[in-house]
Formats: structure tokens, sequence, C-alpha cells
């Protein structure tokens, strides 16, 4: 399919029209890149919908090269093919449209989306920072573990909380939970939903613990739980794992989905010392608070029984996934190695492994912090995605996502609710 064969809708902002290209849906998006992160995340929207992307780009002579480069900070490939190349080629494919776009007025919500986000670390920081600029959200507290430490962005002082308790008791519409305590943010969970509260998470450590139980809780309250930044930062592994259960029984899942470790490890094959990489990784927010979790595979493990939750019934424990740790003088073996974490139905086994993956494509050449996955169902069929798994601007993309998936479909609950004077049950913050 040629760009002239392609019929151009009317100018919006989503997606504008979907297709099937084999069997491969392919939305067509014509988009004002004027803001430039709004553009890029109605790509990314597309992307994680498990869609093949057209994205038409206005606003400005560089307004391609502007939306090429958004989408790479996430962790999307994108290409942009010359008149009469083909389009389909590339999961997103980027062309010049009229340089002046067409304004989209956006859908302002009758009353902004009351939001408590909790954390205000890399996460946390990067999705306050869009919320600050977005008036379809009001954020109505922010909980932090010290009120005083600098942040960036700042934090109006009216925000600031340091007792969880205090946080719901703003009656939020939702909370956005991105602190990287599991106990605390376990609780935190456990109680907005208790009260009906929609909980968006990016804690892999207070979701993976024990997913089919907050999914029950958060049915009985009619609450939403969303987590997708929890596994892959903006990857979309959970997406990927779930559209493979929709075709079949799912019997593999490889994957790398750790960013910290996929980093150290291509530094050392590039010959920097183990220290060194490990301190840039933490420089660049790819590590956790304590690395000790990225290194020993509890953050993979806690990851990997996401995903086990996502593609089996019943699940698989993180305690029953066998884990190594990568160190300084860790013996690994010759060739190209990742930490993969692997669930194997067929022989009942889970693991987080240091693995040779030399010549497999999916896993071999892995930049930086991304990560990958590879989901095989019963009938052979292969699932794969890839995107960068670490990081403060993938992984709010991510939760991001999210919110705007609760915005774009309001519960019953929480439309009914929407007045002044609106008040919920109690529940109390146990840790
Ligand atoms: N520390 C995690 C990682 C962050 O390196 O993958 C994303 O979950």
């Amino acid at each position: 399919m040629t760009a002239a064969s392609l019929p151009l809708p009317r100018p919006v902002s989503g997606a504008d029209l979907t297709a099937h290209v084999s069997d491969e849906p392919v939305a067509l998006l014509q988009l004002d890149v004027s803001d430039t992160a709004e553009a890029a995340s109605a790509v990314y929207r597309e992307v994680r919908r498990g869609r093949r992307v057209v994205a038409v780009a206005s606003g400005g002579v560089d307004a391609s090269a502007r939306l090429a480069e958004a989408l790479d900070l996430i962790g999307v490939t994108t290409a942009r093919p010359e008149p009469g190349q083909a389009l389909l080629n590339a999961p997103v494919s980027i062309v010049a449209g009229p340089e002046t776009a067409i304004a989209h007025p956006r859908t302002i919500p009758a009353r902004p989306l009351r939001v408590a986000l909790a954390g205000c670390g890399v996460v946390g920081g990067g999705v306050l920072a869009r919320l600050s600029t977005d008036d379809r959200f009001e954020v109505v507290g922010v909980l932090v573990r010290d009120p005083k430490k600098p942040r960036d962005p700042a934090v109006p002082g009216a925000l600031l909380l340091a007792d969880p308790a205090a946080l719901l008791a703003r009656e939020p519409d939702v909370l956005v939970e991105a602190i990287s305590d599991a106990s605390t943010g376990l609780a935190l969970i456990r109680a907005a939903l208790s009260r009906g509260v929609d909980v968006v998470s990016a804690n892999k450590q207070a979701v993976g613990g024990d997913p089919a139980a907050l999914t029950a809780l958060a049915e009985a309250h009619e609450a939403r739980l969303l987590y997708s930044a929890s596994v892959g930062g903006g990857s979309p592994l959970i997406e990927t794992v779930r559209r493979a259960r929709a075709h079949g029984p799912v019997v593999r899942i490889e994957a790398v989905l750790n960013g910290t470790c996929n980093f150290i490890l291509n530094r050392l094959a590039a010959g920097v010392a183990f220290d060194e990489a490990l301190i840039a990784a933490r420089d660049a927010g790819f590590a956790e608070e304590d690395p000790t979790a990225d290194l020993s595979g509890l953050d993979a493990s806690a990851k990997l029984a996401i995903l086990a939750h996502e593609a089996l019934d019943g699940g698989i424990s993180p305690e029953r996934i066998a884990r190594e740790t990568l160190s300084a003088d860790a013996a690994l073996l010759p060739g190209r190695v990742r930490q993969l974490s692997r669930l194997d139905v067929r022989t009942d086994s889970a693991a987080v492994a240091f693995t040779a993956v030399d010549g497999d494509s999916l896993f071999a050449d892995l930049p930086d912090e991304w990560n990958a996955l590879r989901v095989t169902t019963g009938d052979g069929r292969v699932f794969t995605a890839r995107g960068r798994g670490a990081g403060r601007i993938p992984t709010t993309e991510s939760v991001w996502a999210d919110l705007t998936d609760l915005l774009a479909s309001p519960s019953q609950r929480n439309a009914a609710d929407r007045g002044p004077g609106r008040r919920r049950k109690c529940a109390s913050v146990q840790e």
C-alpha cells in the first residue's frame, strides 16, 4: 500500500481509522504535532493495543522528526518512508502531512479527574509533570517519604503529604501508585480499592505478590486496577501476553524484564567495569533505590509473576521462581548473555537466569535498558514485543496511557459519584 492510495480521514487526534492487513490491525492517525507529547501518546496507545500505525504528522516543517524523536524516547521504533515506499514495513510509519495542522480540540470532562499521587521519584515525578499541565486532571495530593527533600518537578507545599491515610482522605477518583516500597504500596493499593478508588500502579513488588487477590478486591468494590507500567517500563509486555492468551493457551514466556541488568550486561560486554556500569544505571534512573532487587532477580521475578497471572489461571507465586544474581565477580557464560526470565508450562518451571542468547535476534542485540518478550501459545504461534524497560519517560508514558484509558471510560460508580460533597466510606491504611 502506498501513501497515495491511503484515504486520509478528517483530522482528529486519536485513532482515526482502523483497518486490517491480513490479520494485523492498522491504525491511521492524523496528528497535530504542535503538542508533541500528546501526539506521541496517541501513537503509543495504538501500539500497545497491538496495532501497526501510520501517522500523518502535521504542525511545522519538522513535525515528522519531532514525533519520531518523542517516540524513540518512549521506546517505539519508527520508520519515515519516502513517498512511494511501502508504509507498513515498520510497526510505526510516519509520513509528513500539511505543514499547518488543524487544531484538535480535546474533550474536557465535566470536572477533572481527581488524582492522588503516591511517590514522586523517577516515575511519580514524570507523571506529576504531565498531570500539572493537563486540565483534564486535578492533583489532590502527593505522598512522599520526606516532604523536605527537593524534587524535580517541585511539588506545591499544599499537596505534599507524608501520611498514606491523609492522601486517601482527599477523596481522589484515582490513585497513581509509584512508590518503590512493596508493603507501603500494597497497603495503599488495598485501601484505595477497598473504598472504590481506581488504581494505576507502577509498583511490581506490590502488584506481583498476589495480582489475583488485588484484581478480586478491585472487582468486589467496582474499582479498576491498571498496572501496565509495573512490567516492561514503556514496552507493552502485559498487553502482549493478554493478546497471546486471547489467541490460545500460553505454553511459554521468555523475556528480558530488568532494564538495569540489560544495561549493565551491555556495558560489561563493551569492556566497562561493573561498578561504573551500575552507577550509570542508577544515574539514568533505571535501577531501583536499592539495586539489590535488580541484581538478585527479585525485580524480574515479580514481573514474571505478573505476566504469569495474565497468562495462566492460577498464575505463579514469585517465591516459586528460581533466581540468579549478577555481581562484579559473577561467572557469566561466554557470548551474548541476558538476564532471561522464563516460564514453561509444560515443564512447570519458572526461573530468572543468566542465559546465552547468541543467534536469538529478539534478545541478542537488545540495547541499553531495553526489555523484550516472546510468548508462545499451544498451537505454536509466537507473539513478541520490545521497548525501553526502565526510566522516567517510557514508564511515565505507560502510566499515562492507563490514566487516559480510565478517563476515556469513567466507571459507572465514579460517574454517579462525581458531584460536590460526595463521600466514600473510609478504609484505614495498614502497613
Ligand atoms: N529497576 C527496574 C529495571 C525499573 O531496571 O527494570 C523498571 O521496572
